[in-house]
C-alpha cells in the first residue's frame, strides 16, 4: 500500500503580488511531493490565498476596488504563476471558501462550547503589518522587528483563545517528538517562547471596525480571522470533518513555512488542535529567508524579485535548482543574479551539461548512436565502483530529500556527477576507440556512463523536472512518470541495449554575464496585460495630485541598495528624492534631466534617505523609463 504524504505551503497573503520568498517555498513543496511520487507514496500538495482582514481591506480601498475584486485579482496571478513555475499542486485553497469559512465557525463553536474562548477588554500594541499585537519586549526600538514600523495602541473588546491552559501541554509534545518542528534551531526557539508564560490569543474583531472576515457563530457583532481564520485552511482543504482526503492525508501532514510565521504554526496552530479535539501534524518544516541586497525581501520594504523574470532569463528548471541548492533549508540566503550564474555555468553548464554532452556525443561517434550492450566479463574490471557510488548518492539523496535538505541531496548528486567525468577522463573513451582489441570494454563504458545519466535524470526529477524528461527521452524513454521510480533507480540496467539515442543538445548553455545585456533590475511586477485598468475617478479626485516639473541638481546611488538613487531635484525648492531606478539609470545620466514629481506625496524612509515625494517612471519588459517633459519648463511648474 502506497504512504500517504500531505504537504502545505503557509496560504500567502493577497495584499502583495507574488515575489521570490513565496515562489521558493512553494517549490520546495512541489520538490519535496515530487520526491515521495518518486518513491511511491500518495502525495496531496495543498496552497493558496489569505484573503480576510484590515490589510487586505486597505490594499483594496489604496487600489479603489471592493475586497471582493481585489482578492479575486491577486489570488489569481498566484494560482496563474504556480503552473508557470512547473508547480503541481492538487488543490488550491482561498480563505474567502464558502466551505472553508464554514469549517472555521465549526470549530470556533466547538471550542468556544468547551470553555477555551473567552470574552475580555484588551489594549495592547497592534501593528497592522504582522496583523497581531506585541509585547514592549518583542519591540525593537519601539517598532516592530518585522516592518520597522511603530506598532499603533488599540483598545477594544474581544474575544480570547484560552492558550494558557494548553502550554504545558505543547512542551510535553515538542519534547516527546524531537523532529516536531525542525530543524531543531526553530524547534528551540519554539521551546524558548515557551518558557515565558503564554499569553492568550486575541481571536476576534468588532464589525464596527471590519467586517471583512468570517462571522463569530456566537456573537453576530464579531469577525475572526487571521490566525484563527488562516490555520484552518490545513484541514478545511482536506474536507473536515468526514472528507476522504481528510481521513487519508491529515494524520500525516507535514507544514513548510518560513521563520516569520514561526509562532503561529509551532505555538497556536498545535494548540488550536488540541483544543478541537483533532490530532496534531506531524512536523513543521521551517525555512528561512531569502534576502536580496543583504535587507530581507517583504512586500512593505518593496525591494521584491520578480520570480517570472528570472525564469524567463535563465530558464525555468536552472531556476529552481538555483533556490533548492543554493539555501541551506532552515538557514537564510543571499540572492543575486550574479549568484544565479555562477551557480548555472559551475554547476548545470560545467558539470552536468557537459557530461550529458560528452557522453551522448560518445555514444553517437563510436555507435552510431546506439546503446551498446555491455560485456559482463569486463564489466568488473571496467565498473571502477561506478554503480556502487550511484547508490551511495541515491542513499544520501534519499535521506536528505525526506528531510527537507535539498541543498544535501542534490549535493549527493553532484559527487555523483563528479565521479562520472572523472569516469570518463579515466576510462578515457577516446583511447579505447583507437584499439580494436578493446571494443568490449569501450562497449561497456559508454554503457555504464548511459547507464549513470539514466540514474542522474531521476534524481534531478523533483527539483528540474523538465531536464529530466529531456535527458530520459534521448536516452530513449518516453518521460513517463514511471521512470523516475526510486526503485528504478537502483537497478543497474535501466539503459536498454540496440535503443537508438537522440542527438546530443547543450542541456544549460554557458552563461557570461560580461557579453549579456545588463538585465534592468526593475521590472513591471506583473505582465501588462495582467494590470487592469484601475476604477475610475473624478477630475477632483485627480486635482488632489500635485505633480509638478522637476530638474535634477545632482543624484547619487544609495549605499547597499542596488535599485535606489538618492536624487536633489529643484521644484522652485530643493527636495531629496529616492528612486527606484539604478537598474536602468546611471546616477551621473540623471543630472540635468526635468523629471515629473508627486510633489504631495507623504514622505516615505527608503533605505535610511527620507525621501518626499516620487518620480514618475513606466516599467515594462525594458527596464525602467522616466517621464519627462517635452520642451524644457520652470522648475515647480504644475501639471495638469
Ligand atoms: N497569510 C500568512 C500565512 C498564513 S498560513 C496559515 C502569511 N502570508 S505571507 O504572504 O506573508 O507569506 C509568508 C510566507 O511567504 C513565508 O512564511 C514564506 O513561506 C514565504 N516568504 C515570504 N517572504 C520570504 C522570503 N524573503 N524568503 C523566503 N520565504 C519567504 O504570512
Amino acid at each position: 500500500m502506497a504512504a500517504p504524504f500531505y504537504v502545505t505551503t503557509p496560504i500567502y497573503y493577497v495584499n502583495a503580488r507574488p515575489h521570490l520568498g513565496h515562489a521558493y517555498t512553494t517549490i520546495a513543496a512541489d520538490v519535496v511531493r515530487r520526491f515521495h511520487a518518486m518513491s511511491s507514496d500518495q502525495t496531496y500538495f495543498l496552497t493558496g490565498t489569505d484573503e480576510h482582514g484590515d490589510k487586505i481591506v486597505r490594499a483594496a480601498k489604496k487600489e479603489n476596488r471592493t475586497p471582493r475584486e481585489y482578492v479575486d485579482q491577486i489570488s489569481g496571478l498566484f494560482r496563474k504563476l504556480w503552473p508557470e513555475l512547473n508547480i503541481s499542486n492538487d488543490y488550491f485553497i482561498r480563505t474567502t471558501d464558502p466551505a472553508h469559512m464554514a469549517v472555521v465557525e465549526t470549530i470556533l463553536q466547538r471550542i468556544y462550547d468547551a470553555g477555551d474562548i473567552y470574552f475580555s477588554e484588551y489594549e495592547g500594541l497592534y501593528c497592522f503589518g504582522c496583523e497581531r499585537f506585541y509585547t514592549e519586549r518583542e519591540l525593537v526600538d519601539g517598532c516592530c522587528p518585522d516592518h520597522q514600523t511603530p506598532p499603533e495602541i488599540i483598545k477594544e473588546s474581544n474575544y480570547f483563545f484560552r492558550m494558557s491552559r494548553y502550554q504545558q501541554w505543547l512542551i510535553d509534545h515538542i519534547n516527546q517528538h524531537p523532529d516536531f518542528i525542525r530543524p531543531e534551531r526553530y524547534r528551540n526557539e519554539v521551546l524558548a517562547f515557551l518558557r515565558e508564560p503564554l499569553e492568550d490569543l486575541c481571536i476576534s474583531r468588532p464589525k464596527s471596525r471590519i467586517k471583512w472576515g468570517i462571522n463569530l457563530p456566537f456573537d453576530a457583532d464579531y469577525v475572526t480571522y487571521v490566525w484563527f481564520d488562516a490555520l484552518l485552511n490545513y484541514v478545511s482543504a482536506l474536507g473536515y470533518p468526514d472528507g476522504e482526503l481528510y481521513k487519508t492525508y491529515w494524520p500525516v501532514a507535514q507544514h513548510i513555512v518560513a521563520k516569520d510565521i514561526l509562532k503561529p504554526h509551532g505555538i497556536y496552530w498545535p494548540i488550536m488542535l488540541k483544543a478541537a479535539g483533532i490530532p496534531v501534524y506531524q512536523h513543521l518544516n521551517v525555512h528561512g529567508y531569502w534576502n536580496v541586497d543583504q535587507s530581507k525581501m517583504s512586500k512593505s520594504i518593496g525591494n521584491v524579485v520578480e520570480p517570472l523574470e528570472m525564469k524567463d532569463v535563465y530558464g525555468l528548471d536552472a531556476f529552481r535548482f538555483f533556490l533548492m541548492r543554493d539555501m541551506a533549508f532552515g538557514l537564510d540566503s543571499n540572492f543575486s543574479e550574479e549568484a544565479l550564474v555562477q551557480r548555472i555555468n559551475a554547476d548545470l553548464a560545467n558539470d552536468l551539461g557537459n557530461l550529458f554532452s560528452r557522453v551522448i556525443s560518445m555514444a553517437h561517434k563510436y555507435f552510431g548512436g546506439v546503446v551498446p550492450e555491455p560485456d559482463p566479463d569486463v564489466e568488473k574490471e571496467m565498473d571502477l565502483g561506478l554503480e556502487n557510488h550511484s547508490r551511495v548518492a541515491i542513499d544520501a539523496y534519499a535521506a536528505s530529500m525526506g528531510d527537507f535538505a535539498f541543498h544535501k541531496g542534490l549535493a549527493a548528486v553532484w559527487e555523483f556527477i563528479t565521479h562520472m567525468n572523472k569516469y570518463v577522463d579515466v576510462t578515457a573513451p577516446w583511447v579505447l576507440a583507437k584499439n580494436k582489441a578493446a571494443r568490449k570494454q569501450l562497449e561497456t563504458v559508454i554503457y555504464n556512463l548511459l547507464e549513470g545519466l539514466r540514474i542522474i535524470s531521476g534524481l534531478i526529477y523533483p527539483v528540474m523536472p523538465d531536464t529530466a524528461v529531456k535527458v530520459q527521452k534521448h536516452l530513449g524513454f518516453s518521460g513517463d512518470d514511471d521512470f523516475f521510480k526510486l526503485d528504478r533507480l537502483t537497478t543497474w540496467t535501466g539503459v536498454k541495449p540496440g535503443v537508438k539515442l537522440r542527438k546530443s543538445i547543450a542541456l544549460f548553455p554557458r552563461i557570461d554575464l560580461e557579453k549579456k545585456q545588463p538585465q534592468p533590475v526593475e521590472r513591471a511586477a506583473t505582465p501588462i496585460m495582467d494590470i487592469p485598468i484601475k476604477p475610475e475617478i473624478t477630475i477632483e479626485d485627480f486635482a488632489k495630485i500635485d505633480l509638478r516639473v522637476a530638474t535634477v541638481v545632482s543624484a547619487q546611488a544609495v549605499p547597499r541598495a542596488k535599485k535606489l538613487i538618492q536624487l536633489e531635484v529643484d521644484l522652485g525648492e530643493t527636495r531629496t528624492i529616492v528612486s527606484g531606478i539604478a537598474g536602468s539609470y546611471a546616477p551621473e545620466d540623471l543630472v540635468g534631466k526635468q523629471v515629473i514629481v508627486v510633489a504631495n506625496l507623504k514622505p516615505a524612509k527608503l533605505m535610511g534617505v527620507l525621501s518626499k515625494g516620487m518620480l514618475l517612471a513606466a516599467t515594462d519588459k525594458g527596464g525602467v523609463n522616466v517621464a519627462t517633459m517635452d520642451h524644457s519648463v520652470t522648475p515647480g511648474t504644475p501639471l495638469s
